[in-house]
């Protein structure tokens, strides 16, 4: 079912250990450019990676540390706006693009019959490409800086979608063409000490077919500082949480559980959280999110375990995209009342 995409079969030689980098924490790491050239190797590798880990790294991204630079200078400065101002780009709430702008406070996720809310986090949602009904900010250049960043990650994540055989010809997913991807300016404050819930961000699985980070920047009282040891994102690996960490000129992908649905468990939806460091006093973070999603009306086969879920409804030709979108929302993102 999966790896229908073409393949260059002449470079089948796994990539030497050098160009592949398993850290201490179990995250591979690829070089882009192998991950560009359709090595049947590669792929493999890639896949392997994603079913062991749910999530692999995309290195040396020609022009990525540039652009996340520019991107956290300017997520930096919309983040110290005043309040009033960010508002007036808060979500219409009207029809499938009112999500859209800046959105304060955090999600709040149902896991195991309890409510986690993540109070600190704050987000800018707008879609790649642009579209007209995202909500920039006229104050400062965000626009530019975020979607100049965001259409470089769609590129890597399509190339790698592509290899592992998820999107492309012959596959459930043809082509991504013409389909508004979402990015999310993520940005977690200062906490608050007496916040019960101790992530930053709460443990949770994406349902879309994947997402995709940059190396997120952490402020201090206004001066950029290190990732402290115990806080930063964590996926559960083998049932345990690990510290993932990637650099300036890499993007971490993360599979979702549509991918999971697609290529029938050969991949595995990543659980994730982001810790709060020990020491919460004026620390900020921030990073980037992109969200692939296959067009709405894509119906999914699948023989997944993840077909026993509820939210996956085949009547015979296969479950729509948009009713798994829909009733995943209301599992994990409903108000709690
Ligand atoms: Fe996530």
């Amino acid at each position: 079912m999966f790896c229908q995409a073409p393949l260059n079969s002449s470079i089948q030689t796994p990539p030497l250990a050098s160009q592949l980098n398993p850290s201490a924490q179990g995250l591979q790491i690829f070089q882009y450019d192998l991950v560009q050239n359709k090595s049947l190797g590669v792929a493999k590798l890639l896949l392997s990676a994603l079913a062991k880990a749910g999530a692999a790294g995309i290195s040396n991204v020609p022009g990525l540390s540039e652009l996340r630079t520019r991107y956290i200078q300017e997520a930096l400065a919309f983040s110290r706006l005043p309040q009033i101002i960010k508002l007036q780009n808060a979500p219409t709430d009207e029809g499938p693009w009112g999500f859209l702008g800046y959105a304060q406070g955090g999600d709040q996720f149902l896991y195991e019959g309890t409510w986690y809310v993540d109070k600190s986090k704050n987000s800018f949602y707008a879609t790649i490409p642009d579209r007209s009904e995202n909500r920039w900010p006229q104050q400062t250049s965000l626009k530019s800086a975020f979607l100049d960043l965001g259409e470089k990650v769609s590129e890597v994540g399509q190339a790698a979608l592509h290899l592992i055989g998820l999107v492309g010809p012959g596959t459930q997913i043809p082509t991504l063409e013409g389909v508004s991807q979402v990015g999310r300016m993520l940005y977690y404050s200062e906490c608050d000490p007496k916040d019960p819930n101790k992530f930053w961000c709460s443990e949770h699985v994406g349902h879309s077919l994947g997402g995709m980070l940059i190396k997120p920047a952490y402020f201090k009282e206004g001066k950029e500082v290190e990732e402290p040891p115990e806080a930063g994102l964590f996926v559960k690996v083998d049932g345990q949480y690990r510290k993932f960490q990637v650099k300036e000129d890499t993007l971490l992908l993360q599979v979702g559980e549509a991918a999971q649905l697609i290529l029938n468990d050969t991949v595995r939806a990543t659980w994730h959280r982001v810790d709060k460091p020990s020491d919460t006093k004026s620390l900020e973070r921030f990073n980037f999110a992109f969200f692939f999603k296959p067009p709405m009306d894509t119906r999914i086969h699948s023989n997944s375990e993840l077909t026993n879920d509820s939210r996956f409804v085949d009547t015979g030709s296969g479950c729509v995209y948009e009713d798994w979108h829909k009733a995943s929302l209301a599992r994990y993102l409903n108000k709690q009342n």
